[in-house]
């Protein structure tokens, strides 16, 4: 198929949301800016329209889609019941990188949550998936990426995976945010970190501080455990090359990776003239809102360099650190060397 483009960037602006909301509410899938990365969206309300979701991307079944809102009513509609906490983080966070896990309103399309009681929620910031959430209604969007891929932060990295495989792309700015959001769930008691992000556990603690991290954010779930969030048991944002997450100070690093032959060193900015193989920074280590925001497009370049080894220079894992070292980990297949 033919994939649109929709920009958000010219002064068709109104008219191309408007045509954007328009394919979304006749069942057709289009990839949407947000904050964190691009989604590709589908009406929350029509199964066969979120089905194409799954087979664009070529998504596992069984791995539930967030859906997004852009105001309270819409939060009522899809869930059906809210605690007193998840209200308390919409108003601190949202409109923000926050998804909380709620139960879910049986109007929902069964095809969303794969069969689970409960559904994803997140109203995000971006103007543009905002105006046209507004037209269209709650869109059921996981990242815009080829299933196992980075996600996608540019237009650019949405057209390089599934251009013809979706009915539009609506062209916007790079995110802002770079990782995907963080995931909450408010099912269980007390509340648990499914996947951390750009809303960091410290700011969650001070709404709600018997939140619990859970396992599968810093480690391998363990074969044929029933994992809380059926995304973190996959493979993910994976290069061709295989990736190792080297956990070290920088002369442990630069000892370990400087001689050997046909691997790159993805790395802190400042450490790149340390390093005498191939080399590529990802941000300053004490900047982790950079880290973030780089992480994806540099592991879409890494293939670029045609080695077959990469080794990357793990960040702290406190503040958006975590969601950084989260997303390494699964690059690298749970394969961490600590010097
Ligand atoms: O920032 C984001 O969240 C982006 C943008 C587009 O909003 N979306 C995104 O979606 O990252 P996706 O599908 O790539 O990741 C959704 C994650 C998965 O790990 C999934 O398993 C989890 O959220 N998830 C969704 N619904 C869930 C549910 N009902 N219970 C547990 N986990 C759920
Ligand atoms: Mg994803």
């Amino acid at each position: 198929m033919l994939t649109k483009r929709l920009s958000a960037l010219d002064g068709n602006y109104k008219q191309n949301i408007e045509e954007a909301a328009k394919i979304l509410k006749n069942g057709g899938t289009v990839a949407i800016p947000t904050e964190t990365v691009y989604g590709l969206a589908a009406s929350a309300y029509i199964n066969s329209a979120v089905d194409n979701i799954f087979k664009a991307k070529g998504r596992p079944q069984d791995n539930p889609l967030i859906v997004h809102i852009s105001n309270m009513e819409m939060l009522k509609a899809v869930t059906s019941s809210v605690p007193e906490k998840a209200f308390l983080c919409a108003e601190r966070f949202w409109p923000g990188p926050l998804t909380m896990v709620l139960p879910k309103d049986e109007k929902i399309a069964s095809n969303v949550c794969c069969g689970l009681k409960s559904v994803g929620v997140r109203m995000p910031a971006d103007k543009v998936a905002r105006d046209i959430i507004d037209l269209a209604g709650p869109l059921a969007a996981p990242s815009a990426n080829l299933s196992g891929r980075p996600s996608p932060t540019t237009a650019q990295h949405v057209i390089d995976d599934i251009d013809g495989r979706i009915d539009a792309v609506v062209i916007s700015n790079d995110c802002n945010v770079g990782v995907e959001s963080t995931v909450v769930t408010f099912c269980t008691n007390p509340p648990r970190l499914l996947r951390p992000g750009a809303v960091t556990v410290e700011m969650l603690a001070e709404i709600v501080p018997d939140i619990l991290i859970d396992p599968a954010v810093l480690s391998e779930p363990k074969k044929g455990e029933k994992v809380a969030s059926p995304g973190m048991k996959y493979k993910h944002y994976a290069p061709n090359a295989e990736v190792y997450l080297v956990e070290g100070n920088i002369d442990t690093f630069c000892n370990f990776v400087n001689g050997k032959q046909d691997c790159l060193a993805v790395c802190f900015d400042e450490d790149l003239d340390k390093i005498n193989i191939n080399k590529v920074g990802y941000g300053t280590k004490k900047d982790q809102i950079t880290l973030a925001q780089n992480l994806f497009s540099v592991l879409r370049e890494v293939d670029g360099f045609g080695l077959k080894t990469v080794y990357v220079h793990a960040p702290d894992k406190d503040g958006v650190g975590l969601a950084v070292y989260n997303r390494l980990i699964r690059a690298a297949a749970f394969r961490v060397i600590s010097l």
